[in-house]
């Protein structure tokens, strides 16, 4: 057999694998969401090839006041910046500037059970706070993610708990077209990280950080002052026995644990050697302190970008152009597919 001889012009380089997410418009993340996803993606966007989007069409399933989606859309644009996504290293954009997201949802539809939908938990909940608004972009929410993901060939993606369900829809639903069609789409699968940190409420330990906690102690938002981070983390729940280690029914600390882990980057153990002795007045102030200086850099350059509109928009539009590209293609190949003219 002959020897294959391998050049760098025929050489296949090991292909990156693609990963892709997004995150809703709807107010300023917390420090929940940026240590348990958002400073994962920055890690992430190093290792693959990342497409990360503002879901800004997400966003108006439930209404939302024009100006302030524009706002927090902005602000949120900034923010992945912010956090250390690479421009020209990854794909950041605004998903409504990509109308191929529209398209191939309103085709997937078309392949899409009403009984599937109806299952999905994140539905049933969100017409109960949202019961004078139950649209029909709520209820099929899952397939306009679905074609998110398909559109860019995702291999992975990363998930927290309560998008599990609609991620394995969206494996359902290229399954499906693949079956009938040829395969047509990437089957992702979810990523799931290491660390992973869920963050907890720090008036209730028992319940996830939240930013639409109506007690504002309860969550750090990424651009809370150090006087505020100090303050919050002071005056979070803890317990009455004293002693920094984490454990059953030291919800409290053990949350804490957990961010001071994520900040520091130290292990229980280390967290526990270091306060041996101390109480939770010495633990909590390095704790706020850790946190503090883990959003300082992050709020630095959010300002620094929304200051720069001019920029902002520019590294939209560029970010627009490519995903466009890449998502034109594989809604071209559906459209031949499914047997549309194509132009
Ligand atoms: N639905 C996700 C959320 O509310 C956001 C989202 C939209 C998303 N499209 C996506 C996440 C595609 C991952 C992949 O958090």
């Amino acid at each position: 057999m002959e020897e294959k001889i391998i050049t760098t012009e025929n050489a296949q380089p090991e292909r990156k694998k693609k990963i892709l997410s997004c995150i809703q418009p709807s107010g300023i993340p917390t420090l929940g969401n940026y240590l348990g996803a958002l400073k994962n993606w920055t890690k992430l966007s190093s290792d693959f090839d990342g497409a990360f989007a503002v879901a800004d069409l997400h966003a108006i399933t439930v209404r939302q006041d024009p100006k302030k989606l524009r706002q927090q859309s902005n602000e949120v644009f900034a923010l992945l910046l912010a956090i250390g996504l690479d421009p020209e290293k990854s794909i950041i954009f605004l998903q409504s500037q990509v109308p191929a997201h529209s398209q191939l949802a309103w085709i997937l539809n078309c392949y899409t059970q009403f009984g599937e939908m109806s299952r999905m938990t994140q539905f049933k909940d969100k017409s109960l706070s949202h019961a004078d608004n139950i649209n029909v972009g709520l209820f099929s929410y899952p397939v306009l993610m679905a074609a998110d993901i398909l559109l860019y060939q995702a291999d992975l993606v990363p998930v927290g708990a309560d998008q599990k369900q609609h991620l394995e829809i969206a494996r359902d639903i290229a399954n499906r077209f693949n079956g009938i069609y040829g395969k047509t789409f990437t089957i992702p699968d979810p990523y799931i990280g290491k660390s992973g940190a869920r963050v907890m409420s720090l008036q209730d330990p028992t319940k996830k950080m939240s930013k639409s906690d109506p007690n504002p102690k309860s969550y750090i938002s990424v651009f809370d002052t150090p006087e505020q981070i100090m303050k919050k983390i002071k005056s979070a729940v803890t317990d009455s026995e004293g002693g920094v280690y984490y454990g059953e029914g030291k919800e409290g600390v053990n949350n804490l644990m957990s961010i001071y882990s994520c900040c520091t980057g130290l292990t229980n153990e280390q967290i526990e050697a270091e306060f041996q002795g101390k109480g939770y007045g010495d633990f909590k102030v390095a704790v706020a302190e850790a946190v503090i200086e883990e959003l300082r850099p992050v709020r630095e350059k959010f300002d620094y970008y929304m200051k720069d509109t001019a920029e902002l928009k520019n590294l939209q539009a560029k970010g627009a152009e490519t995903a466009n590209r890449i998502a034109d293609r594989t809604l071209t190949k559906v459209m031949k597919k499914v047997g549309f003219v194509i132009p």
